[in-house]
């Protein structure tokens, strides 16, 4: 079916010949197209022009979008959408005055949803997943990451990659999966980290590649949880599979796990809300996206990313929900980019750049998605009537998006 969308008030994101990522200054520019249509057939963008100048087109379907503006669906590449139940009680004993380490560190967290996730059926689990990912689609995501890491045995884990990559056959979003089950020290392991890490780069590894059930691997690396070290030499056996790192680092301390990320060629490094000038001279020249996670900052009062630093310095950076059980129980890409500009000073159009072709980029999706390009993926929000797209993050509260269409259907 085609598609043909007319008086776009203005396209975003316009790239004929798309850049794999935009970095430092050049995230200040976002290219766009005034008074636009654009033509989607057989679910990628097959063309765009000025209005002034509209080639006869036939056998479409037409959507009007005088006074709208039109955007590349919002790539977010770290999350935890599948996971059983959730945290409320935490969030409440938070309130009143417990910090999410103290949780943690008393059977809470991880370790709570990960006994959540052991008890409940692979069925129940994709219900409630599938649930989650059509309200983020709603909310105009169209790519996305998805990470096992609460299951910590080696049929949980594998329980929670196989609904992911069900929930990537049954959906048009594009869906990239990743090994995390090095995201806490189970119980059962709790004086024997050596003996778990055994098993997570031995046993697991091996299932999960065979079953070819994982496109990266990543590892919480940070103080009460996993070593550099320990981050080494999963990354070490993670290569012999062929599995590219994203992993989460320096959430609450920097203990040189950005380093260790570019050592092993990470496609990503998320988080970073505590960085070092160290870190950041690690990440300058290496092919590593910076990932911030605006609404977990928000969710946990913790600091924001400094990502006018990461850009000041000449570095790329992406922005994702990291939406989980624990520290974000939110997949609303919009409220990032509202919140990156509201919290971390970052302009709209560096926050939309971040959230789309740094997005692509941070889970290998650059090539097909993230820009409006000819052969690309037609992942497209068509915006209510707004006045500019600086409305986007200025109206945080409100929901601007009209419909969203992925792979050249429309979602809502
Ligand atoms: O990215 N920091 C590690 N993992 C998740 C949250 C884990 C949880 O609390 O369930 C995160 O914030
Ligand atoms: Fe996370």
């Amino acid at each position: 079916m085609k598609l043909l969308l007319l008086n776009i008030k203005e396209l975003l994101q316009v790239r004929e010949n798309p850049p794999s990522k935009v970095a430092g200054k050049d995230m200040a520019t976002l290219p766009t197209l005034k008074n636009a249509w654009l033509l989607v057939q057989e679910g990628k963008i097959k063309n765009y022009g000025s209005m002034d100048a509209l080639p006869a087109i036939e056998g479409f379907k037409t959507i009007d979008c005088k006074g709208k503006i039109v955007l590349p669906a919002w790539c977010d590449s770290h999350t935890h959408l599948v996971y059983a139940g959730n945290r409320e009680q935490e969030f409440v004993d938070r309130i009143k005055g417990h910090s999410y380490q103290e949780i943690a560190a008393n059977g809470g967290g991880i370790l709570n949803s990960a006994k959540k996730l052991q008890e409940t059926t692979e069925e129940a689990l994709y219900n409630q997943s599938a649930k989650r990912l059509e309200e983020v689609m709603r909310l105009g995501t169209g790519a996305i990451e998805i990470k096992s890491g609460y299951g910590l045995t080696t049929a949980a884990e594998m329980k929670m990659l196989r609904v992911a990559k069900k929930l990537a056959t049954n959906y048009p979003i594009a869906v990239k999966t990743t090994f995390l089950g090095a995201h806490a020290v189970p119980a059962e392991y709790k004086d024997n980290k050596e003996g778990y890490m055994d098993l997570v780069c031995g046993e697991m590894l091996e299932k999960i590649s065979e079953a070819n059930l994982a496109d990266f691997v990543d590892i919480f690396c940070e103080d009460g949880y996993f070593t550099v070290a320990d981050t080494e030499r999963l990354l070490e056996a993670a290569k012999k599979h062929g599995l590219l790192p994203k992993i989460h680092v320096n959430q609450f301390n920097a203990i040189g796990g950005v380093a260790a990320g570019v050592k092993y060629n990470a496609l990503s490094v998320d988080h970073l809300e505590v960085l070092t000038a160290a870190d950041i001279d690690a990440l300058t020249g290496s092919e590593t996206m910076p990932v911030a996670l605006p609404s977990c900052s928000y969710f946990l009062s913790i600091p924001y990313t400094p990502g006018r630093d990461l850009i000041e310095a000449g570095l790329p950076l992406a922005l994702a929900t990291d939406y989980n059980p624990g520290s974000t129980p939110s997949g609303n890409m919009n409220f990032v980019v509202a919140t990156a500009c509201i919290k971390m000073k970052l302009t709209p159009e560096e926050a939309i750049n971040a959230a789309t072709i740094n997005g692509a980029y941070a889970m290998g999706l650059s090539e097909t998605h993230g820009t409006i390009t000819k052969g690309k993926v037609a992942n497209l929000i068509i915006t209510k009537p707004i006045p500019s797209y600086g409305f986007l993050p200025y109206a945080f509260g409100s929901n601007c998006i009209e419909s969203v269409i992925i792979k050249g259907k429309l979602i809502s």
